[in-house]
């Protein structure tokens, strides 16, 4: 783990590779909209995003920001009242939004694309043994017979971490730990040798030992196979575990995007430096946290101006009448926000935001906790 940390946050300098890398999958003005008793919400709002062959992007931000919408859209797993309303997905050439059935949707998930959830359980057939739940996938993706399939989930149990595979290939999902499950779950996505695994806060249901084992395997995992992983959280200092980039959300819009260093060490947008600064880990004792006042803005009416502006500290009068563009920081980072218009008042980040990287370093490179 500790050599896992360092490489991502001491020395993710990605700006190179990121430039020259191949884009895997390529999203553009995506918007979705849901359908609430005769209501439009709109869950996500112009969202454009290119995601790099094996890369590790974190998608971060409150609860409700749309950071699951999103990634349901790339494996066409948006509930029934929801729709993509304009935008592209481009992936090898083909628009996945514009997919209109499960038919064509079957060549793309769990397949090319896979997601695993917070819930393993949503993955998992309770009445069925683990063992016949994963060669039944192997068998439909890889032609397999029944005992080259057998042999090979067994394997695959192995790998992702479970003790005598052969004997727990015959036990129920009920016989085995939360942590289990979830290494069950990822051995099924890997059956299908992904090109990208969408990790939906996988450890959030997880105590905090478990919620490690899980993210080196998957670190140790996507190394091996070399597929992209897009990972969901809630929480920062999950990012810096696994993350190269993060991309933060807000109501339904990313604000913020760069590599970890980026986001930890030169956070421009206020609600990044509001996210950081209200991480729990971060903070000493006696120290007034920088919390987050108010809530996110109803999607159910349309967003003017910049969506965070009410419980900006830093609002500007542009703030309540004008979206703001993404402004680039440097090849790898932007941030919506009119701060950072050449014509804004200079603004000091809030001081905590500025120790948050010796902390951040501090904590990850394994030393005081
Ligand atoms: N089926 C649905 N019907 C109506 N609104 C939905 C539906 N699914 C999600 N939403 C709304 O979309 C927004 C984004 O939700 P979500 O992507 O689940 O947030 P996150 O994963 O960031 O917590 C929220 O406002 C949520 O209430
Ligand atoms: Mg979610």
């Amino acid at each position: 783990m500790a050599r896992i940390r360092e490489k991502n946050i001491i020395k993710s300098n990605l700006s190179s590779s990121l430039k020259n890398g191949d884009v895997i999958i390529s999203i553009k003005d995506l918007e979705v909209q849901f359908s609430v008793r005769q209501h439009l919400l709109t869950a996500i709002r112009n969202v454009s995003l290119d995601i790099y062959k094996g890369e590790t992007l974190a998608i971060v931000g409150e609860s409700g920001s749309g950071k699951s919408v999103f990634t349901k859209c790339l494996v066409g797993m948006l509930d029934q009242n929801g729709s993509v309303t304009n935008g592209s997905i481009d992936y090898n050439g083909v628009d996945l939004a514009k997919f209109k059935n499960n038919i064509e949707w079957r060549q793309i998930r769990g397949k090319r694309i896979s997601m695993i959830f917070q819930d393993p359980m949503t993955s998992l057939n309770p009445l069925r043994r683990i063992g016949s739940q994963i060669t039944e996938v192997i068998r439909l993706h890889r032609g397999m017979n029944k005992a080259e399939a057998k042999k090979e989930a067994i394997k695959l149990l192995e790998r992702v971490g479970i003790n005598d595979a052969e004997q727990r290939f015959r036990d129920y999902p009920f016989q085995y730990s939360g942590g289990m499950r979830q290494r069950v779950v990822i051995a099924i996505a890997l059956a299908c040798a992904p090109d990208i695994l969408i990790c939906d806060e996988p450890t959030t249901a997880l105590d905090v030992t478990i919620q490690a084992q899980i993210l080196a395997l998957i670190n140790e995992l996507k190394e091996e196979y070399g597929f992209t992983v897009i990972f969901i959280t809630h929480d920062l200092g999950v990012v810096a575990e696994i993350a190269e980039r993060v991309a933060v959300m807000y109501a339904g819009q990313i604000v913020e995007i760069g590599t970890a260093n980026d986001i930890y060490y030169d956070p421009r947008h206020p609600y990044t430096w509001a996210l950081l600064s209200s991480l729990p880990q971060l903070g000493q004792k006696g120290e007034n946290l920088y919390s987050i006042a108010g809530t996110p803005p109803s999607l159910f009416d349309k967003v003017v101006g910049d969506a965070f502006a009410p419980r900006n500290l830093h609002a500007m009068k542009i703030d309540f009448v004008k979206e703001p563009p993404m402004f680039k920081i440097s090849d790898t980072h932007f941030a919506k926000t009119w701060l950072l218009d050449p014509r804004a008042p200079k603004t000091e980040r809030p001081e905590i935001v500025g120790q948050i990287s010796e902390r951040v370093a501090k904590i990850y490179s394994g030393g005081s906790k």
